[in-house]
């Protein structure tokens, strides 16, 4: 059964990307472990506030699993200790009294502090855009069984459309890679009949500017399989490699 536990945060202040940043821990009385950790952030705040600090800045917005933007380092895991769940998902029921949790922002040169927990992700708008998308010439709505597409490469597209591009691969990663990101949005599209015709020219443009940010390679630590809080499978960057070799060869 949930009770209220009393717990230290230890957490990142960061002023700017530029400034030098440092831990700073707080105590906090009487939470519920009902409470989401998101929630507990807010408690935290409402006592900075009151206290005349300032308060912790970090991202949010659905608080429903969806966006992907609520990306904490927890406890030295990506998303916290529970598996499969965003931030915004994991509850206090995973600590016990007296515990000290340590959250950190996501730590990669492609995602630059902007101040405390929240990282500047961009980035992976600008991978996007370079090629995760299928180009529509625009006409009549074409017949929902016009275009047949076999149930398991249907199934294998959503599952690797369930990417909510929190980044949460590239801060487990060792090398600071998005492969399993850019991997995910080439899958999700190579899949299926309407993202073939331009399957060559995406995975090219979206791995070059992988690249050009900074992102680092993968070299099959599965870190970032593991870590994933949707669950997306590393065999996505295997097929991101074939599709890519296939380009190049046919270049
Ligand atoms: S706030 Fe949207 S996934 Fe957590």
């Amino acid at each position: 059964m949930d009770k209220d536990i009393d717990i230290k945060v230890k957490v990142w202040r960061q002023r700017s990307a530029t400034e030098k940043g440092r831990f700073e821990t707080y105590e906090l009385k009487g939470v519920s472990q009902s409470a989401s950790f998101l929630e507990m952030l807010d408690i935290l705040n409402n006592q900075l506030v009151h206290e005349g600090v300032e308060p912790v800045v970090y991202d949010h917005d659905c608080r429903e699993g969806i966006c992907g933007t609520c990306s904490l380092y927890i406890n030295g895991h990506p998303h916290g200790p529970d598996t499969q769940i965003t931030t915004c998902q994991l509850h206090m029921r995973h600590f016990n009294d007296g515990d000290t949790i340590t959250v950190e922002p996501w730590r990669s040169a492609g995602f630059p502090v902007i101040r405390d927990l929240m990282v500047d992700r961009s980035s992976f708008d600008k991978i996007q855009q370079a090629g995760g998308f299928v180009s529509v010439n625009t006409g009549g709505t074409p017949d929902a069984n016009s275009i047949p597409v076999p149930k398991h490469k249907a199934e294998l597209s959503m599952d690797a459309a369930a990417c909510v591009g929190c980044g949460a691969c590239v801060a487990a990663c060792k090398n600071g890679s998005a492969m399993l990101f850019v991997s995910a949005k080439v899958s999700q599209y190579a899949l299926l009949p309407q993202g073939r015709p331009e399957a060559k020219k995406r995975a090219k443009a979206m791995l070059a500017k992988m690249d050009e940010l900074g992102f680092g390679n993968c070299t099959n630590t599965r870190a970032c399989e593991l870590e994933c809080p949707k669950g997306v499978s590393i065999s996505n960057i295997a097929r991101l490699n074939r599709e890519f070799i296939g380009a190049k060869c046919s270049d």
